[in-house]
């Protein structure tokens, strides 16, 4: 045993000796470019393979590295910063912000000393340029390189070694060679197959901005989400000022998490306390306004929900949601019908939830229901009241996951008085019941009775 007979290859940095079984363009240890070459090396025939089972317990956790780009939330929200050499999606409908944002990571990237390439091909660069004089943004480690056809970006990478790229947009970039126009899924898997063999062979961390068509995926949407190792998603309406940022993918951190900014005449601020921002305009003590404690990610905020309940003479009344889904709205009715007797068949009947977000979450119910039940008798309830909990087809309300967090936010914001299911008291600790008014219902009937006594 024991003999040195058998051969392999491996690459080895002429810099730092560093030698691993793959060709890569950039030494991930002492950073150097195009060291790498290939080394010859003998192997003790019995020897153990390269590769072999290891005990769970024995494997090492490879702690990648990050730059962080001191937006705290944006940070958070990949999870402490972006891993080197990670390829990440930006994704959002026209004019949501995409550019504005990027462009402000760009510059606190650049302000720390790294070279950052931003891939206007979507603007010229004077239009960018004027969008950084906005942002008073004028750092000089960040170029813009107005140009759509790949080759020359990828010469460009090469010449200028950024340690951050930001693609604007994927969806305008093209490969001349592939017969499809810019845009089509071809091209845009391609070029993303593409830019990520760059992140990855040359460690070079690279966001890709994507549009999202109407019916809210980005072109492209599966094999795109297969080749990056984050999604970030934009969402939020144009005309309010709140932007909702949601990672629906993340190789780095935890998915579905989410952080709020808001644009102003500056650009997009973090707004680190959304509940704060949400209840700043709230319409206190007004019929048809509630507060429900939503929960995004892991994160709960206080969102206020409005609901307009008006007499119509048309045969069919108009049912609508804003920021809450169409059809729970409509199960929601049925249930205030059936199973409470309300008579809504003749009333138009609007559901809004308050700047412009837009909330799916099953425990919003409650308030949806109760926000109806105000607006229709026309009576208000008490301001300094939470709303937490789902409602069944039955009218029964049920639990809700994470009970504490939504109502320690309430209690953070002064709430006095929770409503909430039989099913999440269990358990509840005693610390809730000293800071909150807590009102527990098992039906829809009981909650309506509760807060808008006759
Ligand atoms: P933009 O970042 O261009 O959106 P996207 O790249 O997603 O299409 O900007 C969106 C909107 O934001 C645009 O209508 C102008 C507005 N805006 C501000 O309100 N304040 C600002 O500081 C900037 C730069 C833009
Ligand atoms: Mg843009």
């Amino acid at each position: 045993m024991g003999k040195a007979t058998k051969t392999k290859t491996l690459w080895e940095c002429s810099e730092c000796g560093h030698r691993q079984p793959k060709w890569v363009g950039s030494c991930p240890i002492c950073k150097n470019w195009n060291t790498f070459s290939e080394e010859v090396v003998f192997e003790q025939k019995f020897s153990a393979p390269q590769n072999k089972p290891i005990p769970i317990s024995e494997v090492a956790l490879l702690q990648e590295q990050r730059i962080q780009t001191k937006i705290i939330e944006f940070d958070r929200l990949l999870g402490g910063g972006v891993a080197i050499g990670s390829l990440a999606l930006v994704g959002g409908s026209p004019g949501i912000g995409k550019s504005t944002l990027m462009l402000q990571v760009a510059s606190s990237f650049a302000k720390q000393g790294l070279a950052v390439l931003y891939i206007c091909g979507e603007e010229s660069a004077e239009q960018t340029k004027m969008r950084a004089e906005r942002l008073q943004i004028y750092d000089k480690n960040l170029y813009l390189f107005n140009e759509t056809s790949l080759s020359p970006i990828k010469n460009e990478i090469q010449n200028l070694k950024p340690d951050v790229v930001i693609v604007d947009s994927i969806q305008i970039l093209y490969k001349p060679e592939i017969p499809s126009s810019p845009g089509s899924i071809l091209q845009v898997k391609e070029i993303a197959l593409e830019f990520m063999h760059l992140a990855k062979g040359f460690s070079i961390t690279i966001f890709l901005i994507g549009h999202v068509t109407k019916s809210g995926e980005i072109a492209g949407p599966r094999v795109l989400e297969h080749i990056v190792d984050t999604v970030l998603d934009f969402e939020g309406e144009r005309v309010h000022g709140f932007r909702l940022l949601r990672s629906s993918k993340n190789r780095f951190g935890s998915t579905d998490d989410i952080a709020i900014f808001q644009m102003d005449e500056k650009g997009l601020k973090e707004v680190p306390n959304p509940s704060v921002a949400f209840l700043e305009e709230r319409m206190r003590g007004g019929p048809g306004s509630v507060i429900v404690a939503a929960l995004e990610g892991t994160r709960p905020f206080l969102i206020e929900i409005q609901a307009l309940v008006s007499p119509t003479s048309y045969p069919t009344p108009t049912r609508r949601a804003i920021g809450f889904d169409n059809n729970r709205l409509s199960l929601l009715i049925a249930v205030l019908e059936k199973r409470v007797g309300y008579h809504l068949y003749n009333f138009d009947l609007f559901v809004s939830i308050a700047g412009g977000m837009r909330f799916l979450e099953p425990a919003l119910d409650l308030g949806v229901i109760l926000a109806i039940a105000s607006s229709f008798s026309n009576r208000s309830i008490d301001p300094e009241t939470l709303l937490v909990g789902e409602v069944g087809l039955g009218g029964e309300v049920r639990g809700v996951s994470r009970i504490e967090a939504r109502l320690k936010e309430g209690i953070q914001m002064g709430f006095k008085k929770a409503v909430i299911s039989k099913r999440n008291l269990k358990g509840l600790p005693t610390f809730f019941s000293e800071k909150l008014d807590i009102v527990v219902v098992s039906v829809v009937e009981e909650a309506i009775q509760a807060l808008l006594p006759r």
